[in-house]
């Protein structure tokens, strides 16, 4: 039987109404919610994710305030551009945009954030409140992974606690941002939970850790890695993977890029077209898995929630402490 889709839009477009009625109290409640960003210099991926928040503040109706500084910028003048934004009671949430240029090192400007701004988890306060298992703002890419979860299991009729409790959970990527804090958000549910990555991979022993896996999540940044033989069969699949990818019209290999010819065939690929796809292979893996998230329309759907979620808590503990 073919997977069911966990509809990550579907889930966006309900948490975008609990949000936006939680917001509307919020101000009639006095509060200012809005979200910073923080730049330095000109980095094109950065300034992808810059523009996307002020978008989707705009959207949601969350206040925007846009801090890009110079490439040459000194260290001392990017903490004090984070204090700025610190005292500022419109900015309820700061969100840096790495990466930062040689001279501004990543510690000094996080840990200069107000950590009761940091909605994005990236505080070492806030990412040891999270390995404690008692989380003020968890990393908004985590947290989707875990509120799909938590959704696709209740609308099957499943108790959540019981569902995920001593359940074999298997996380594909350790970096900070995504892979460990999305283990300890499911080791804190009391779930199995093992950790593997690159170094499983170069060992041959990736199969045999995904493939006893009742949930299995998937944030390694490579092209489907994840096919039906690394999948147990009836396994939750959640895939946090975003790549751009040219499938070559001979041989349907996929390449990371056009600029070469096809890796598996050395067909030309200039006039290929370019898609987004997963860490998973979601047709095969819709074969045997119980349930899958789609790339687009899945994981990534619902972080931008998340974020607005911590925003709004963010700003709740400041209208508290008035
Ligand atoms: N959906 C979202 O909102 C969202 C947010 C952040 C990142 N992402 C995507 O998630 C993916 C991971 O992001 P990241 O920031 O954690 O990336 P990263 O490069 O920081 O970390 C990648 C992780 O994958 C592991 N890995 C790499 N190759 C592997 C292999 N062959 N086998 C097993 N593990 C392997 C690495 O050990 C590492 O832990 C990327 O595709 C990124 O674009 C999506």
């Amino acid at each position: 039987m073919a997977a069911k889709i966990i509809d990550g839009k579907a889930i966006a477009a309900e948490l975008r109404e609990e949000l936006t009625r939680e917001l509307t109290e919020l101000k009639a409640a006095g509060a200012r919610p809005g979200i910073a960003t923080l730049m330095v210099g000109d980095d094109f991926g950065a300034g992808m994710y810059r523009g996307a928040v002020e978008k989707f503040c705009a959207e949601m109706g969350l206040g925007y305030r846009n801090e890009t500084l110079p490439a040459d910028t000194s260290e001392e003048t990017v903490v004090a551009a984070v204090r700025s934004l610190n005292d500022d009671p419109a900015v309820s949430g700061i969100l840096p945009l790495r990466p930062f240029p040689p001279q501004v090192s990543d510690s000094a400007v996080i840990n200069s954030i107000d950590y009761g701004k940091d909605v994005d988890c990236f505080h070492p306060f806030n990412m040891g409140r999270l390995t404690l298992g008692e989380p003020g703002f968890p990393p908004a890419t985590p947290a989707a992974c875990v509120e799909l979860l938590e959704r696709y299991l209740r609308a099957e009729g499943r108790d959540v606690i019981d569902a995920l409790e001593g359940a074999e959970v298997c996380v594909v990527g350790h970096s900070n941002t995504v892979g460990k804090p999305l283990a300890l958000l499911l080791l804190n549910r009391n779930a199995t939970t093992t950790v593997s990555h690159v170094f499983t991979s170069n060992r041959g022993n990736l199969a045999k850790h995904t493939s006893v896996a009742d949930y299995l999540v998937v944030a390694a940044g490579v092209p489907h890695l994840i096919g039906a033989d690394l999948v147990k069969p009836g396994a939750v699949v959640l895939d946090v993977g975003i790549n751009r990818v040219v499938t070559c019209p001979e041989c349907d290999a996929i390449n990371r890029s056009k600029k070469n010819p096809c890796r598996a065939c050395g067909a030309d690929l200039v006039e290929a077209a370019a898609k987004t796809v997963g860490d998973v292979d979601f047709a095969a893996v819709s074969g045997v898995a119980a349930a899958v998230t789609p790339v687009p329309g899945g994981v990534g759907a619902v972080t931008n929630m998340m974020l607005a979620r911590n925003t709004l808590r963010a700003a709740r503990l400041q209208l508290d402490k008035k």
